[in-house]
């Protein structure tokens, strides 16, 4: 293989260094959720079992089907149990129509972001194949980032609130958070992950020219702790410029560092580049502690149960979190299964191909254990 596929993956260093390649199994929560989490989960499952990777799953239901049966969102010791109990978390997807407040998802997803301060959420952008890509004339080179978006904070801190509700005078405030240790953390972890994985440049997105209290703080902050890594070049782009950049010229962009907010909009964007929502993969890491992993897309409530979602993001979590636990030889093996499968189009429909996600997962798992 050319070159490191998924960042965090097999070809990097794990970022935790206190879980090493050592001889127990490496136990793993698994919440498959709702809607194509249920379908996409039990087949990364059987991929990352065939790697042969010394781990174990415990199953967990909490999904909108065991909220509407009982009222459960995630039992009250849930995040301290996973914390003490499990090595890794792997998450499907949470999110059902027919639960509309989605107070379940808040409760898990953004709860084991939260509770167990998962701050920074990985995202790897990497094209595997030009024919994935909706630009003209790009190659795998030209696609090749990682975003780390905060985790923690900004407006998911949901903090705010309204008054004359349901009236014409109403007004309502959402506070965006920004607390020195948060972004600190965040964009020195940036600068860690470039480091550690060989790359360049980081590029700081914010909204300065209008958010301008928080982005002072991300500016100032940004500047004192490049400081320390005088080898990587930094660079400064709006939000919005980022996006135009991210369709214009992927090819200049390496490790982007922005809030939480800009970073799930800006991940979307970038999964499309890379052939879909359905390839994206993502780790919610905190070093030296339990983190989860996720496909970066959601339940996809309208082709749930039919066994046409793409498997791929959620395999590629699958070997994000093998490397984290340190099982980098497995962890490559799927990520050059998934890659091989793409050339041979041996996909789902949405990446060009003409399999169900059963049938892809099988061919990857095939292909990995005979690799
Ligand atoms: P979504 O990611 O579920 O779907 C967006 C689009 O991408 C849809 O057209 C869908 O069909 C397609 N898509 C997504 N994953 C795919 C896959 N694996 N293969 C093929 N196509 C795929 O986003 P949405 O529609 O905005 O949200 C649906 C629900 O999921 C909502 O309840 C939302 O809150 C939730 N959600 C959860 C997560 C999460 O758990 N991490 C992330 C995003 C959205
Ligand atoms: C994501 C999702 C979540 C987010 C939602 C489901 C709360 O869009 O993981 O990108 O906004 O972070
Ligand atoms: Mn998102």
């Amino acid at each position: 293989m050319r070159r490191v596929l998924v960042c965090l993956g097999a070809r990097c260093k794990p970022l935790n260094a206190s879980i090493s390649a050592v001889t127990r199994k490496k136990r793993i929560a698994v919440v498959a959720g709702d809607g194509i989490g249920k379908e996409v989960i039990p087949s990364a499952l059987e991929v990352i079992r065939a790697s042969g990777a010394a781990v174990e799953f415990t199953a967990f239901d909490w999904c909108a089907d065991r909220y509407i049966a009982d009222g459960t969102t995630i039992p009250p010791d849930g995040f301290e149990m996973l914390a003490r109990e499990f090595d890794a978390v792997f998450v499907g997807a949470l999110g059902d129509p027919r639960v509309p407040s989605n107070i379940h998802a808040k409760e898990i997803l953004l709860g084991m972001r939260f509770k167990m301060d998962l701050y920074a959420n990985v995202r790897p952008v990497h094209l595997l194949d030009a024919s994935l890509c909706p630009l003209k004339n790009t190659t795998p080179d030209d696609v090749n980032f990682t975003v780390i978006r905060e985790n923690t904070e900004g407006v998911y801190m949901d903090m705010g609130g309204t008054f004359k509700l349901g009236t014409p005078e109403e007004v309502a405030t959402q506070e965006d958070i920004n607390t020195r240790k948060g972004v600190e953390r965040i964009i020195r972890f940036a600068f860690e992950y470039a480091r550690s994985n060989g790359r360049k440049k980081v590029l700081m997105s914010d909204k300065s020219n209008v958010m301008t209290y928080a982005g002072s703080l991300w500016q100032r902050v940004f500047k004192l702790v490049a400081e320390e890594y005088p080898e990587i070049q930094t660079q400064h782009l709006y939000v919005d410029a980022l996006c135009l950049q991210m369709v214009r010229e992927p090819r200049l962009l390496d490790v982007i560092v922005t809030n939480n907010m800009f970073g799930d909009i800006v991940t979307d964007l970038a999964a499309a580049l890379q052939g879909g929502l359905g390839i994206a993969a993502s780790g919610n890491v905190h070093p030296g502690r339990t983190s989860m992993f996720e496909p970066v897309h959601g339940s996809a409530p309208s082709i749930a149960g039919k066994d046409i979602a793409n498997p791929m993001g959620a395999i590629l979590s699958g070997a994000m979190m093998l490397a984290y636990l340190g099982k980098q030889q497995a962890s490559e093996k799927i990520e050059n299964a998934v890659l091989q499968a793409v050339r041979e189009q041996k996909t789902t429909m949405d990446a060009g191909g003409s399999l169900g996600t059963r049938e892809c997962a099988a061919w990857i798992a095939d292909y990995v254990a005979k690799h």
